[in-house]
């Protein structure tokens, strides 16, 4: 086994001694610097597997030291501690390329775990250095080069080695569940439990069981005891999704798990330790939710260190003829059909679409245009009724009562957005339709967001 050096770099004596102390009594072999500069001396002087430093520090600061550490010791990795209220700091560490941080206090069993981790995942790298490399920069599953989309790519690359909590955001079936796996399998946990769990699934009087289990007896029908999710994920990483529909009291245990890295089952005092990963996902407005006193911001913020927000498909639209060439063949295939492609009229019109159900419903349609083509390829006949509309239609001049309409419905719309300010938000309510449709209706009639 190969006994690895770590550098400690800390300003405050207490803090470089027990870390000194944890790290030796496992077997690491350690040396201390008091400051970065100090830090540097030692990193020329031997070869460390790991630098452990504090970001805070007089004269070198912790994240010049990441940078020199990257630049002229490339083979060292990176772990940075830092104290709640620097967070954000840490994320940008991360960002900077420090393989993981942690927060203090922190418990040792943590750091332990931590450190074995970044190390187990470097002996990996190295093992595949000079073997075809098989990672491309994009998580296989997920199909799209749009500019948004490739910058999730590099933050799921960066941020899923780390422990780091990620906090998923975006409208339905925009692929949050993809970028989870996509999370775990490039984790250092990927051969470890991957637990799902959808919180609005499951009746809120029995999620708690459901994620920490119950003693026999803790209530009616609690027939014998039995092992709740977190336990289940131990080593491993848990999904949160729909975390947004939670209620608030189970909130408080989330941010105890988050906090403390311990639980109790229902009906039990006793204390469960656990080492899990949390992904969370949710597709409401949080900040709507925190406002209203309907989701807890201290949760808000441990869960929130990465923050990946999907765009809408119509935010991404140049996506459309690779996904739909994805699932074309995907689904072809699957269905035993011999579909090619699909007409130059039909890509247009999904193009020119809002898609409010996103990529979950660009799916769906081409699913069933394909199940309904009865050629290789796919026409506008085999598309939904909401796509045979010619909108082309709308601008022939000929046609008095359809112009009619649209100048009425133009109004319509404009009395609206003036009654309420611009608001896209207060005119959908007013006209008793979706933020969706209004957007949509505006775009048909011509009308800026900002009219
Ligand atoms: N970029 C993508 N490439 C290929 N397929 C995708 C992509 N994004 C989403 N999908 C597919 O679209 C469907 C919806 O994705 P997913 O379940 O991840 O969305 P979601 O955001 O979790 O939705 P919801 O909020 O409804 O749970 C899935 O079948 C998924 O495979
Ligand atoms: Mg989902």
């Amino acid at each position: 086994m190969i006994r690895h050096a770590i550098l400690i770099v800390d300003d405050e004596p207490n803090m470089r001694e027990s870390l000194y102390d944890i790290l030796s009594d496992y077997g690491f072999c350690c040396d201390i610097a008091e400051n970065g500069e100090h830090a540097l001396q030692l990193l020329q002087q031997n070869e460390y597997s790991l630098v452990i430093s504090d970001i805070k520090m007089p004269k070198v600061h912790g994240f010049a030291l990441l940078k020199t550490v990257k630049e002229r010791f490339p083979k060292t990795s990176l772990l940075l501690m830092t104290a709640f209220a620097t967070i954000s700091q840490a994320v940008d560490a991360i960002k900077s390329g420090a393989e993981d941080y942690i927060t203090k206090p922190f418990d040792p069993d943590d750091l332990i775990n931590t450190i074995n981790r970044i190390l187990a995942c470097k002996a990996d790298e190295e093992k595949s250095i000079g073997m075809s490399n098989k990672k491309t920069d994009r998580p296989s599953a997920i199909i799209g080069q749009n500019r948004k989309i490739t910058e999730i790519y590099s933050l799921i690359k960066t941020v899923a080695p780390t422990n780091a909590s990620v906090l998923i955001q975006g409208e339905s079936g925009t692929g949050k569940e993809l970028v989870a796996d996509a999370l775990h399998a490039n984790s250092t946990r990927s051969n470890k439990p991957f637990i799902k769990v959808n919180c609005a699934a499951i009746p809120a009087n029995l999620l708690e069981s459901e994620l920490f289990g119950h003693v026999k007896g803790a209530f009616t029908g609690a027939i014998k005891d039995k092992k709740g999710k977190f336990e289940l994920a131990n080593s491993g990483t848990i999904y949160l999704d729909e975390i947004g529909d939670m209620e608030i009291s189970l909130q408080a245990k989330i941010l105890r798990v988050l906090q403390q890295k311990e639980f109790s089952p229902v009906g039990s005092e006793d204390v469960t330790k656990t080492d899990v990963r949390i992904i969370a996902a949710t597709n409401k407005d949080l900040h709507d939710a925190m406002n209203n006193n309907v989701f807890r911001e201290d949760l808000y913020y441990r869960l929130n260190v990465i923050n990946i927000v999907l765009p809408p498909l119509r935010e991404r639209n140049d996506d459309i003829p690779l996904l739909v060439k994805h699932f074309i063949n995907k689904i072809s295939s699957a269905l035993g059909k011999n579909i090619t492609g699909i007409s130059d009229e039909v890509m247009s019109k999904l193009m020119a679409y809002e898609w409010p159900g996103n990529i979950r419903e660009l799916e769906n349609v081409i699913e069933r245009s394909i199940i309904l083509a009865k050629h290789e390829i796919v026409e506008t006949i085999d598309l939904p009724e909401q796509f045979h509309e010619d909108v082309t239609v709308l601008s022939s001049e000929n046609d008095s009562f359809r112009l009619a309409k649209s100048e009425f419905e133009k109004k319509l719309l404009e009395d609206a957005l003036q009654k309420s300010n611009g608001s896209v938000t207060r005119a959908a309510r007013l006209l008793g339709i979706s933020r969706h449709s209004l957007r949509y209706q505006m775009e048909k009639c011509g009308l800026r967001k900002d009219a």
